[in-house]
């Protein structure tokens, strides 16, 4: 096979020169093509068969042990000039980028087949949507792009008449940690990935597409790639409400994506309805407001901590048709994580017998892959090749002091100093120390694709005559106390703190107005069968003035880090509120 598009055809014969395949297969999609490649991953052990009884054609996947996250001391963004990339990422020139990653391609696909996997990034009928192709040497990602995407035919149809695509090179080399690089050429349009197959290094449609690359395009073409769910809140009136919120990874995007109202909100009538759990493009339409779709079609979710407690809904979705990544398994042959009441892990996620003291079952950054139509609370606007209109925007992270549960921020300008101040404990999902603050503007620290500084600028740029802007939010669910505990119970109870921002929205509650933002009072909240002390709610609502002297003074160096470039109005906008508190 091949394409009607010249471009394309002459791509893959050039990458095929350079990597030289046993055999290349162009990907249809088709059940039959998927059915083969797992015949053929079961008969390498690339993948094992999950128990048929209780999890129907599941598989797990065992990863090399030292390629279980993204890397983001290897990720770069290789813009002809330095300063557009900006010190928010790892820069090359790209002429010494290319040189030195095709030399490790070289000859890199011998003994294999070559897989030219083209997809679409959003539903493939919407003008939102923008497509690639991913050229693999790698099986498991083409089951995973096959889930994680619109993988196939209709993608490749679309490419044809379109006539230009992202351009993504992928090979798992010798899975050497040394040598291993993620490469993004925005100029260009283009992908390179070497020695990783691990899900964000590898299956280039999400964060290298999606985030890197569609950020930069975005941009230029005015609109936004976010690190962001999108989640609609139906109200007992029967009204939804649409909310894109941005947490660095691990920090809980999918388990708010699929919140289950608490017991008293169901039975009012609540309903929560998932359009995306980790990537929003959003543009402003006609009328204004801002539109977003979701470009993946499944969720490449965390698994450790995913109980019929936390996250109902993720765990239903996990019984048929998922791939999962690195977790342990039962003697029985079921998938096993942390944080599951019931199974005993009997192997680990290297598949080794299971022993505590050796190593969790599960690594912490242990994933499942699976369909969004898997969800029960899938909803088909995330169809919708318009989008669906944004009423709110929440930033988040996970810091275990300081950080109230919930500010509004008083107008646009503030809401775009408080998503480029959001700071977040590091997590598992990458590679390096866990549990260190840093600062992650808007959760995309590890992928805009050009200097923050622009990147601010281009936010503010959206607050213009005629715009019907999103309400600004900032959550922190991870709260801690004395004891180390968390403060507040998170999950399905979120939606309370989701409400407050709603009624914001519609003028129907209230908030104290500080200079860090509007706080609701106790009564505020809906607390009913929460369970929760006076103290400890009056504690999550309340603002620690010196404190946040102090973070002020530490959000001014930052942005001060990013030089003359930083927009005036966010400096300006954050020595208004140090003076305040001052
Ligand atoms: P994502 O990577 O941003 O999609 O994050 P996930 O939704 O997968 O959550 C990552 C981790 O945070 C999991 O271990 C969750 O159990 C945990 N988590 C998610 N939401 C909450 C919450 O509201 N409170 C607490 N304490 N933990 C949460
Ligand atoms: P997530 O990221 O933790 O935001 O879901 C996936 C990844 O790290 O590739
Ligand atoms: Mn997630």
């Amino acid at each position: 096979m091949s394409s009607k598009l010249a471009a394309l055809n002459d791509w893959v014969a050039s990458v095929a020169k350079l990597t030289q395949p046993d055999a290349i297969h162009w990907c249809d999609g088709s059940d039959a093509e998927n059915a083969k490649l797992t015949e053929l991953m079961l008969s390498t052990g690339d993948l094992v068969k999950l128990n048929e009884q209780t999890h129907p054609n599941c598989y797990l996947h065992r990863s090399s042990p030292s390629d279980v996250a993204r890397v983001e001391h290897l990720t770069f963004v290789c813009t002809s000039k330095q300063e557009d990339a900006g010190p928010n990422n790892h820069w090359m020139a790209p002429a010494e980028a290319h040189a030195k990653i095709d030399a490790l391609y070289a000859g890199c696909m011998r003994g294999r087949t070559m897989y030219v996997v083209p997809y679409c990034m959003g539903p493939i009928d919407s003008p939102l949507a923008r497509c690639g192709v991913e050229i693999t040497d790698s099986p498991y990602v083409v089951a995973n792009m096959r889930i994680m995407t619109r993988m196939g035919a209709a993608a490749q149809a679309r490419i044809e008449r379109e006539g230009s695509f992202v351009k993504g090179l992928h090979s798992i080399g010798q899975l050497d940690p040394e040598r291993r690089f993620i490469m993004h050429f925005p100029e260009e349009l283009t992908i390179k990935s070497f020695g990783s197959g691990y899900g964000g290094n590898a299956l280039l449609g999400k964060k290298c597409h999606a985030l890197r690359i569609a950020s930069y395009q975005a941009r230029t073409e005015g609109w936004l790639a976010e690190h962001m769910l999108i989640v609609g809140i139906e109200n007992p009136k029967g009204e939804t409400h649409y909310v894109a919120a941005a947490f660095p990874s691990a920090c809980g995007k999918t388990n708010l994506a699929m919140l289950i109202p608490p017991e008293g909100y169901r039975r009012d009538g609540w309903k929560v309805w998932t359009v995306g759990d980790d990537i929003c493009w959003m543009r402003p339409g006609a009328d204004g407001r801002m539109y977003a779709i979701n470009p993946e079609a499944g969720y490449f979710g965390v698994a450790p901590g995913t109980s019929a407690k936390t996250n109902p809904n993720a765990l239903a979705m996990l019984y048929k048709d998922a791939i999962f990544t690195n977790v342990g398994v039962t003697a029985d042959n079921q998938p096993w994580w942390e944080g599951l009441p019931e199974g005993t892990p009997a192997k680990d996620w290297q598949g080794r017998p299971y022993d505590k003291a050796v190593s969790p079952a599960a690594h912490p950054n242990s994933r499942f892959t699976v369909s969004a139509k898997n969800c029960p609370s899938y909803t088909a606007k995330a169809e919708d090749p318009q989008g669906v209109p944004l009423s709110a925007i929440v930033f988040g992270g996970r810091r275990e002091s300081l950080v109230p549960l919930v500010f509004e921020a008083r107008d646009w300008t503030h809401g775009v100093l408080v998503g480029a101040s959001m700071a977040s404990e590091t997590t598992a999902a990458a590679t390096g120390a866990v549990g260190v603050v840093r600062r992650d503007s808007m959760a995309m620290k590890p992928f805009a694709g050009y200097n923050f500084a622009d990147y601010f600028a281009h936010w503010l740029s959206f607050d213009k005559p005629g715009a019907q802007l999103p309400k600004i939010f900032h959550v922190n669910w991870f709260r801690k106390n004395d004891q180390g505990k968390f403060m507040w119970p998170g999950f399905g109870d979120n939606l309370r703190v989701l409400e407050w921002m709603l009624k914001r929205v519609t003028g129907q509650a209230g908030a104290i107005e500080t200079p860090v933002g509007n706080l609701p009072k106790p009564s505020d909240l809906n607390t009913d069968g929460l369970g929760l002390d006076a103290a400890t709610l009056e504690q999550l609502l309340t603002i620690d003035r010196a404190g946040w002297k102090a973070e002020m003074e530490s959000i001014g160096e930052y942005l001060d880090s990013y030089g003359e470039r930083t927009p005036h109005v966010l400096k300006a906008e954050r020595a208004k509120i140090a003076a305040q508190l001052a």
